[in-house]
């Protein structure tokens, strides 16, 4: 039923406020054969933690498809459909074997990549194994995380070997966080800054640094080939002005970075704090799964715990179901509690945006066009790695000293976001410790040659 602006802005309007909307399938829901299902489909995201992978076969559910992972006795991963090829006994109850995988109903052998081996039951002119193989993906392990491609066979793209995997000094330690609502309302968390502020730092107590408590002037800008979003939040703490940039690169890749950072000093481009792919399990629950980042140049004040990140642990407030009581998570909520809240798959028509979910809608948009235009026959652009060197990523922090003065602030770091911003994505083309180097050489030389005019 219809409502009148007049009973919307009436109090006490529950009644009014019912709403029967529905979920927006075209951006949710992710099976087999649907839109966006088939859109994430062209992508490498992460399965697993190596760490799961035993000597036993794993059950994993990624897309709303149901799978097994193993190891065989050779060390090759598999990827293969769950209900044998045979009569549909599990593969979860397999024997791993020298190569591939024994179903343990009548015997069958699977390869890594479906290759029917063996049927010892059937006649040894069986012409079974020559004309059928066995539902099977491509994975590839890095950094104790397995990845793999659930897309034609012909279109698999390179795998995104993203510049932060790879920094000297740097610790990637995996970890993977289940959570029971929808993908989406995860992955685009990272295009909303302003909920730091609060959610992370005024409602309740600080999370990271009291730092985070401080409105940022934030602006999002698409990447031209359209394979993400870039943002800049600025902020200013005391005498420094910390201006953050992050990405989201589409589907749902993001790089938070360092998140115990504490604008206290100067600093360029340290690094990230996370690398983490969100990955629709079915249409009700998905899967974070990441590396946490640790080095020498991260989380300066040693807040981090390397022992407290794994399966479904993090080593920060309010990212698990398990972590804490629903008591606890009332008492001072996190990410978690905000997110899975908001429903199995929430509802986009009961929202209101307002000018702090700029990016989120940004996102949705670029998502949605993405998904109708490979409806129409146009593959989504993959990431490319630069000549000679890995794809090129936004996500750092550049803190610079800039003592508040009679000028307005605002201004100053709205301009500071934008020249800062453009020398990070100027300089993607560089090496990311050679680029650091070039970053403070441009960002000093700027605020050397005088703060603009216009920001006086
Ligand atoms: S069901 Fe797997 S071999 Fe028969
Ligand atoms: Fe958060």
């Amino acid at each position: 039923m219809n409502k009148t602006p007049g009973q919307l802005a009436r109090r006490y309007n529950g009644y009014h406020r019912v709403s029967d909307a529905r979920e927006d399938p075209e951006l949710t829901r992710t099976g087999p054969h649907t839109p966006c299902g088939e859109y994430l489909r062209r992508f490498w995201m992460p399965v697993a933690m190596s760490g799961q992978v035993g000597e036993r076969p794993v059950l994993v559910k990624v897309l709303g498809e149901e799978l097994v992972l193993f190891r065989d006795l050779s060390g090759r991963l598999g990827l293969l459909h769950k209900h044998c090829s045979h009569r549909r006994a599990s593969l979860e109850y397999g024997i791993v074997s020298e190569r591939g995988i024994r179903c343990c109903y009548h015997g069958w052998l699977f390869d890594v990549d479906g290759a029917i081996l063996e049927t010892p039951g059937e006649p040894a002119a069986s012409p079974i194994p020559r004309k059928l193989c066995h539902g099977a993906y491509p994975v590839r392990e890095l950094a104790g995380l397995v990845f793999a491609y659930l897309g034609p066979p012909e279109r698999r793209p390179e795998f995104p070997m993203l510049d932060t995997l790879s920094l000297p000094g740097v610790e990637l330690v995996p970890y993977a966080i289940d959570y029971p609502c929808n993908w989406l309302q995860v992955a685009e968390n990272p295009m909303d800054p302003f909920h730091s502020v609060f959610l992370h730092t005024r409602v309740t107590r600080a999370h990271f640094n009291p730092a985070w408590g401080a409105m940022p002037v934030v602006d999002w800008h698409p990447f031209e080939d359209h394979t993400g979003i870039y943002l800049t939040n600025v902020r200013r703490w005391e005498d420094f002005i910390w201006v953050r940039t992050a990405e989201v690169l589409l589907p749902a890749i993001a790089q938070p970075p360092d998140i115990f950072q504490n604008p206290d000093r100067e600093k360029f481009f340290p690094g990230v704090g996370i690398t983490k792919w969100t990955v629709p399990v079915d249409d009700t629950h998905c899967r974070i799964i990441a590396w946490r980042h640790f080095g020498e140049e991260l989380d300066l004040d040693g807040k981090g715990d390397r022992s407290n990140v794994g399966l479904n642990k993090v080593d920060f407030l309010g990212q698990t179901g398990i972590e804490r009581s629903y008591e606890e998570g009332q008492a001072m909520p996190g990410d978690y509690e905000a997110q899975i809240s908001q429903g199995p798959i929430t509802v986009h028509a009961g929202e209101r945006l307002g000018t702090t979910d700029k990016g989120v809608a940004l996102y949705r948009r670029m998502l949605r066009r993405a998904i109708r235009d490979l409806a129409a026959g146009n593959e989504p652009q993959q990431l490319r790695p630069r000549p000679g060197h890995q794809v090129p990523t936004m996500a750092g922090d550049v803190i610079v000293r800039a003592p508040a003065s009679n000028r307005d602030d605002v201004a100053l770091q709205r301009i500071m976001g934008r020249e800062i911003g453009r020398i990070v994505y100027e300089t993607m083309g560089i090496e990311r410790s050679a680029r650091r180097t070039e970053i403070e050489r441009r960002v000093r030389a700027w605020i050397g040659a005088g703060l603009p005019a216009g920001s006086a």
